[in-house]
């Protein structure tokens, strides 16, 4: 019987995946999540900052693509994510939307609102979350808890679903003293907790938790039935995870941070090691709490 090969996308120096690389797969949705939460099935989302990764990603299978503010450190060389700027964003996402209209389109995209962009006021955050779904994204993300409570609900009041991150949050790593576990504390896990409910109550739909104990961020899990945890570092109780992509493939020539899995390990391709991801997530095999957790 011979195969026949899907049509690829080509260019003079590159090739996309092939057009229908999987089994027509539903776009995904915000109905979509939260009926896969439902259902118990772990959602799964990795960073991307260009066209390729973005529709080899969202081939692999993988729900939720993130333009990261993460793009400062791997694509950028900088030193931390503050200095990542919006047109940056707006850049990257631009891409990334691209390329999953060359390919499926089925992933749902989430932008990362970089350091300043929403801190003056709500209106400043209206203006630049216009600014990324102009560029393509479905969701916006913001850090930090309290402050952002009024600002989430004024981006979701007006149309824009917000996803929240809470824990470490890179942006403000100078505040916190470096890359460290949050909510180790009973007084901080409290006060993380009570960001979170805030959050859910505001209307954020997703939450990151960065740096988290395992038992808070399952316990938060649990608690907080509409806004899906998407944990990185925080164990395998949450909704979903998320990892930079650069640090799945392996690419990355400082210390591998504890939570993350090199995947291109045994991958013979990038495709390849994103579908094991995918695997590894969905049937609860990674993060391994023993491994990847605190
Ligand atoms: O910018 C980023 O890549 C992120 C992930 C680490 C969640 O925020």
């Amino acid at each position: 019987m011979t195969e026949t090969t899907p049509p690829t996308s080509g260019t003079p120096y590159g090739t996309l995946p092939p057009a229908s690389p999987l089994p027509q797969r539903r776009p995904v949705s915000l109905p979509r999540l939260q009926q896969m939460r439902e259902a118990g099935e772990k959602i799964t989302m990795l960073t991307a900052y260009d066209a390729t990764f973005a529709a080899v990603a969202d081939a692999a299978g993988v729900e939720c693509i993130l333009v990261g503010d993460s793009l400062g450190m791997v694509c950028q060389g900088l030193p931390s994510t503050v200095g990542v700027s919006l047109d940056t964003m707006v850049y990257h996402t631009e891409s990334v939307a691209r390329g999953l209209h060359r390919v499926q389109a089925t992933a749902w995209l989430i932008a990362d609102l970089p350091f300043g962009s929403y801190h003056g006021s709500p209106e400043q955050a209206m203006r630049s979350a216009s600014a990324l779904m102009h560029a393509g994204a479905h969701m916006v993300k913001l850090e930090g808890g309290g402050w952002t409570t009024e600002t989430v609900r004024f981006l979701v009041e007006r149309g824009i679903p917000v996803c929240a991150h809470l824990g470490l949050t890179p942006q403000t790593v100078h505040a916190l003293g470096g890359y460290r576990v949050q909510g180790k504390s009973d007084q901080s896990a409290q006060t993380l907790r009570r960001q979170a409910h805030a959050l859910q109550d505001a209307g954020a739909s997703m939450l990151v938790l960065e740096m988290v104990p395992a038992q808070l961020s399952a316990d938060l899990t649990g608690e907080l039935p509409h806004c899906h945890t998407i944990g990185i570092g925080a164990g395998n109780g949450t909704a979903g995870q998320v990892l930079v992509l650069h640090d799945m493939l392996g690419m990355n020539l400082g210390k591998m941070a504890r939570f993350v899995h090199n995947f291109m390990e045994d991958a013979g391709s990038v495709r390849g090691a994103m579908e094991a991801y995918v695997q590894a997530v969905k049937q609860g095999r990674f993060p391994d709490n023993t491994l990847h957790a605190w």
